[in-house]
């Protein structure tokens, strides 16, 4: 029987603004104890893509009051000389967290430059100590995307606890961390999380199985209704860029739920854009306070 109800589309620009205004108290107070909070943001070469998130990112920090240190560098640019920069960074106390934007030119090695970032300054949770701790359900700093599809969860009303998550997707950047996520031994985490990817046989088998389900793939409108379980909660995760002739640009976003049928199914479903994208970079800022914080505590 299908659901009568629409599904509730869980609006992440909303949650993300929340996250960000509950940030504003917490600058507050390191601003009263003489902390401004750092971000360094390294740019190499001219990707258009890399620059409308950097500049978001920048635009972020300065409505927030994070001090936003900008270095933008050729898309010839040794792999050197961005080491040098990242071990400028790391010695710097006004910087808290430093990002540097993916992807790199070839001839930089992204995990040279990423295991250069001291873990403490690891803001985007990549390096391997971050990964690591996360893993051992560490304090650390994780990644911001999977971190963001957690806070839309339990922002949401929609506590993992008990149920079982299907993620279709692997990266590093996003399907593996939050399986790490979710799994966890702690409150807000204890779903039983299961891990689907290309070589996977008969996705729909386990995607019906999902209470939970996020699609971080990169395929246009992979999940199809037929795939999907009655009542189930859906975090669409990717971005798909497709030709659209009635738009002035050209071109619109898409995601990898088919959202016109899946959201009759669902209970719950995050829309692509203003979905999952918004809370990466409210998490984002969320480590880099944490980081200026745990700095000025000494650790
Ligand atoms: N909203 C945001 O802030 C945000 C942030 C990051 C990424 N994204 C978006 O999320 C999507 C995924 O990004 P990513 O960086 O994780 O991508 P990725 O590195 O390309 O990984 C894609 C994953 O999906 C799996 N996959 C691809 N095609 C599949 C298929 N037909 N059936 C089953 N599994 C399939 C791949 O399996 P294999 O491992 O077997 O190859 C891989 O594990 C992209 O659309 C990206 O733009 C959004």
């Amino acid at each position: 029987m299908k659901r009568k109800r629409p599904a509730k589309i869980i609006d992440g620009k909303k949650i993300s603004a929340a996250i960000l205004n509950d940030l504003r108290d917490e600058i507050a107070t390191l601003n009263r104890k003489g902390i401004v909070p750092g971000l360094a943001v390294a740019l190499v070469g001219d990707d258009p893509a890399s620059q409308v998130y950097v500049r978001a990112k920048r635009r972020t920090c300065a409505d927030l009051g994070i001090a936003s240190f900008s270095y933008d560098l050729p898309r010839n640019c040794a792999e050197k000389r961005l080491l040098k920069l990242i071990d400028k960074l790391n010695a710097d106390p006004k910087v808290h967290g430093i990002l540097v934007q993916m992807p790199l030119p070839k001839q930089i090695s992204e995990k040279r430059a990423l295991e250069a970032i001291r873990p403490e300054k690891d803001v985007d949770g990549f390096h391997p100590v971050n990964v690591g701790r996360l893993l051992n359900g560490e304090e650390c700093f994780a990644a911001c995307t999977p971190a963001g599809c957690h806070a839309l969860l339990l922002r949401s009303g929609y506590d993992p606890a008990g149920k079982h998550v299907v993620i279709v997707g692997r990266s590093n950047i996003v399907g593996k961390p939050l399986a790490a996520l979710l799994m966890q031994k702690a409150a807000g985490a204890n779903a039983t999380v299961t891990v689907c990817h290309s070589r996977t046989r008969n996705i729909g088998r386990y995607t019906r199985e999902a209470d939970i389900l996020v699609a971080a793939m990169g395929v246009p409108e992979f999940i199809k209704p037929r795939m999907v379980r009655e009542g189930a909660v859906v975090l669409d995760v990717g971005v798909n860029r497709i030709p659209d002739a009635s738009r002035k640009s050209g071109t619109r976003l898409i995601g990898d739920v088919a959202f016109a049928g899946v959201s009759k199914k669902a209970r719950a479903i995050t829309p692509v854009p203003g979905g999952v994208g918004p809370m990466t970079i409210a998490m984002l800022m969320t480590n880099t306070v944490k980081a200026a914080r745990l700095a000025s505590e000494g650790r």
